[in-house]
């Protein structure tokens, strides 16, 4: 664990170094949660994740029916307007959307009605409240597979309610969810514990997907630090890594 952390920064050899190339988790969809707010800066941050390698990028707007009323039609529409804005300022990522779902009774209804946008196979981002757990969430996972989706809990790292006790992140694995760690978790964004859970899931390899889950043009200038950092290619030799299978 010691030996993880310290390492954390050490730049890895560039002939070794492996590179993700797929980001699954941001908020780069301008005007409509609390990520970019402009045109101007979703095209501003999107040109960063390509000059950090990026070929693709899969954007995942919160649907939080307490805070941001999104929609499928909404998150679709803003993509295309997007990517418009993209071609003319000659910006060649591959750029996808899907949501990062908040568990609430809006998802539920959504759940029902199939109404869910969804990342490679039928991947499904998903969210819940850092302090408390859903008293159902059980039955909400099971839900989501019964409907055909695969659970993917965005950043385990940093659910307060959780970090107690490790059985809370291996049940949710026998469970057949897919965990998600935030990069900059592991520079410490969030706070000191956040990074040692972050650091502990990715020694015991329990992470599937790495995402930056951007905000703002700050959060590109760490995730550059995190990708050029010894640590994240120790996390691809423990982990089974997914994103670059999302090319
Ligand atoms: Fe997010």
């Amino acid at each position: 664990m010691i030996s993880f952390l310290t390492k954390f920064l050490k730049k890895s050899k560039p002939q070794k170094r492996r590179g993700l190339l797929v980001d699954i988790h941001s908020h780069l969809l301008p005007g409509i949660d609390d990520g970019s707010k402009t045109t101007y800066e979703s095209v501003k941050m999107i040109k960063l994740y390509e000059k950090m390698g990026y070929k693709k990028l899969i954007t995942t707007p919160h649907i939080m029916w307490h805070r941001y009323r999104n929609s499928s039609e909404i998150i679709l529409e803003k993509l295309e307007y997007l990517k418009d804005a993209l071609a003319d300022h000659e910006v060649e990522i591959e750029l996808e959307a899907a949501s990062e779902y908040y568990l609430d009774e809006n998802f539920a209804k959504l759940l029902e009605k199939k109404d869910i946008l969804t990342f490679g196979e039928n991947y499904l981002l998903f969210e819940m409240s850092y302090t408390r757990a859903p008293k159902d969430l059980r039955e909400i996972v099971f839900d989501i597979e019964t409907a055909g989706y695969k659970p993917v809990l965005a950043h385990p790292e940093r659910y307060i309610f959780m970090h107690e006790d490790f059985g809370n992140y291996e049940e949710l694995k026998e469970l057949g969810v897919f965990f998600q760690l935030n990069l900059n978790s592991l520079a410490g964004q969030y706070s000191k514990n956040v990074q040692k859970i972050a650091m502990e899931l990715a020694e015991r390899g329990m992470i599937d997907f790495l995402g930056s889950d951007v905000h703002k043009i700050s959060q590109l200038e760490t995730l550059k630090k995190v990708l050029a950092s010894q640590t994240l290619q120790q996390i691809f030799e423990k982990n089974d890594i997914l994103n670059n299978r999302l090319l």
